[in-house]
């Protein structure tokens, strides 16, 4: 039997974000595309040892998590934060727990788990964190109790957890429709390495507050693309310098609106000789696009001494899928 599997799940940013009006469900018809990045949440999933009761515990459920995205004070202080929530609101509690019911319905054994959750990617940044986590624990526990579900099934209830969890099980680069939850993988083994600094704000931001705030705007489009415009059609093969001139995120101007702190942060790029830069995914993180690894690291070297940023995280993608670490 197996006592311990670990799998991890990239982050993401979205090189295109289009949106249109909130619809009948409430949630928002996008057309993006989503580069995956090697930053990486990894989960592990093991034969429980805590005992019930402990403060983490949801339904023989055990969720502990270790932040890493920052220096050690502020990593214990976001670590505590996090293990203090309701662990029934955990994507990975219940990303694992899906997965169990399912192993129980195919006759497998269910025993009480723990799971370890250790965070790289910036939180409430819009970057994906917690789908990534309910990602890496969805394929963890897919091995831990051998319930041998395809990719295909992963995805389905990736959606379920979270619109942008099927981006973090597909990796690579690709085109999300639907509420961007049903991914067309768009690179190749031709696809060039992008190198990203994602800048981190000293306050995150609630995603539906952004979408509630874009909506009283008036922002969403009428119509959207429902297949992968002409305009787009060669960006898996692109360098940098041409993904730079297609950059766009609708939601950029409402979280401007909502945060003036982030035209600092903006101006302070437009300073430097980056690419291009824009807003990631809901924010408040700013993706800034580099030429190479190390124009990459001078332009965090530079942009983590301005005061609106609170980290500078070199990165790069498009990065591997959900996968299985070590059993
Ligand atoms: O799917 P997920 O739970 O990650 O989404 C968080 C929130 O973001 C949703 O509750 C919804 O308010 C908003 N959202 C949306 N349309 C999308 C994706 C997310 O309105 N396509």
């Amino acid at each position: 039997m197996t006592t311990r599997v670990t799998a991890s799940a990239p982050g993401k940013v979205n090189l295109v974000l289009f949106s249109a009006r909130q619809d009948h469900r409430g949630y928002h018809p996008l057309y993006s595309i989503f580069e995956t990045l090697d930053l990486r949440e990894t989960v592990t999933v093991s034969a429980a040892k805590s005992l019930s009761g402990h403060p983490g515990t949801t339904d023989g459920i055990t969720v502990h998590t270790v932040v890493s995205v920052a220096d050690s004070l502020t990593n214990a202080r976001l670590s505590e934060q996090i293990n203090d929530l309701d662990p029934q609101q955990n994507l990975a509690v219940r990303a694992v727990s899906l997965i169990r019911s399912i192993a129980g319905e195919k006759g497998r054994g269910t025993p009480n788990v723990d799971i370890e959750v250790v965070k790289r990617i910036p939180i409430a940044g819009g970057m994906a964190g917690g789908s990534a986590d309910a990602a890496a624990a969805l394929v963890a526990a897919n091995e831990f109790f051998h319930t041998e579900l395809e990719p295909s099934s992963l995805e389905r209830l990736g959606r379920r957890l979270g619109a942008d969890v099927p981006s973090c099980l597909t990796g690579g680069m690709s085109l999300g429709l639907g509420y961007g939850d049903h991914m067309r993988r768009l690179d190749d083994g031709g696809t060039p390495r992008h190198h990203w600094v994602m800048l981190m704000a000293h306050e995150g931001l609630s995603t539906p507050a952004v979408f509630a705030q874009f909506d009283s705007q008036y922002r969403g489009r009428d119509t959207l693309a429902q297949t992968l415009l002409p305009e787009h059609e060669h960006i898996a093969s692109s360098p940098a310098e041409d993904i730079a001139t297609v950059l766009h995120n609708d939601l950029e101007a409402t979280v401007r609106d909502m945060r003036p702190d982030l035209d600092a942060t903006f101006r302070a790029v437009s300073r430097t000789d980056a690419l291009g830069a824009l807003l990631s995914g809901s924010g408040p993180t700013i993706a800034v696009l580099a030429r190479d690894r190390e124009h990459a690291q001078v332009l965090q070297g530079r942009l983590s001494r301005d005061a609106t940023v609170a980290g500078a995280v070199v990165t790069s993608g498009p990065a591997q899928p959900a996968k299985v670490e070590n059993t």
